[in-house]
Formats: C-alpha cells, structure tokens, sequence
C-alpha cells in the first residue's frame, strides 16, 4: 500500500492503495468520481481525459501516484462554484454534441485545453487537436460545431 495526496477539483484527499492503481480508477473507484469515463482503459479512446496542472492528460496510462501534489481537474470540476456550466460544456448542451454521453466528458475535457492551447483556430485544428477522443455515436459534426462556439466566445 502507499499513501497519496491528490489535490482534485481544488480538494485534498489522502489515500492508501496499491501504488499500481491508476488515476482514472482512483477517481473512480476511490472517490466515487465517475464522471470520467473509462473506455479502453489503454490510451486509446480518450474518455478518460482529465487535467493535470491544466494540461490534458489520459488518466488511463497515469499512476494516481504520479499525481501526487499536482492539480487534477475532472468534469466534476468544470462548473462555475455556483453552478453556471463552463462555456464548453454550455456549447455542447446548445449544439446536441454527444448521443449516448459516454465520451462526453472526455470530449469537453479535451475542448477545454484544446481552446486553452490555441489550438482552436478552424474546424481543421479543432479536428486534429481533438482526434484522441474517440466518440463510437459519430457526433463529430457537432462536437466540431460546440468546439468551434466555445473558442469564438473566448477570444
Ligand atoms: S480509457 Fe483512457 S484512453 Fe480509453
Ligand atoms: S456520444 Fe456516444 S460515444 Fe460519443
């Protein structure tokens, strides 16, 4: 067993598990967090994107314990403390961006810094800046048009 200290959505939690245990089944698993998804659970699909001091990373491949005094951010997260949802998140409600949902979360974690990194620009980038998430409905059209929304209001 080993001790962990992660800071998620700007909460402390101290945990003790298997040091094998990934951060996507810790946030699962451990902290009820499950509004990240696991797909593949193999780098593959991208339903497991989280933030990691701002940057997406798939939780999938990352130990928890590599997360240790770094900021994790999850969907979870995302909403105003007041609960306005994040512009991205809004976007996608208005656009009809996800049919089953169960890559939704990944997706908008992935706009979110997709935006952040300027890597928003056209539909071209926003499709070749968001090809690690992997929707099986095919909602790419409008996951496109959320993505294109949610950076035009941010410049
Ligand atoms: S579950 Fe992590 S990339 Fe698929
Ligand atoms: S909305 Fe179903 S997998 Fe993307």
């Amino acid at each position: 067993m080993t001790t962990v200290h992660l800071d998620i959505n700007g909460h402390e939690h101290e945990l003790s598990f298997d040091p094998r245990v990934t951060l996507l089944d810790a946030l699962r698993e451990h902290l009820s967090l499950t509004g990240t998804k696991k797909g593949c659970d193999q780098g593959q699909c991208g339903a497991c994107t989280v933030h990691v001091d701002g940057e997406r990373v798939l939780s999938c491949l990352m130990l928890a314990a590599q997360a240790e005094g770094r900021k994790v951010t999850t969907i979870e997260g995302l909403a105003a403390e007041n609960g306005d949802l994040h512009p991205v998140q809004a976007a996608f409600l208005e656009h009809d961006a996800f049919q089953c949902g169960y890559c939704t979360p990944g997706q908008i974690m992935s706009a979110v810094a997709c935006i952040r990194e300027g890597h928003a620009g056209s539909d071209d980038e926003i499709r070749e800046y968001m090809a690690g998430n992997l929707c099986r409905c095919g909602a790419y059209p409008h996951i496109v048009a959320a993505v294109r929304e949610a950076a035009e209001a941010t410049r």
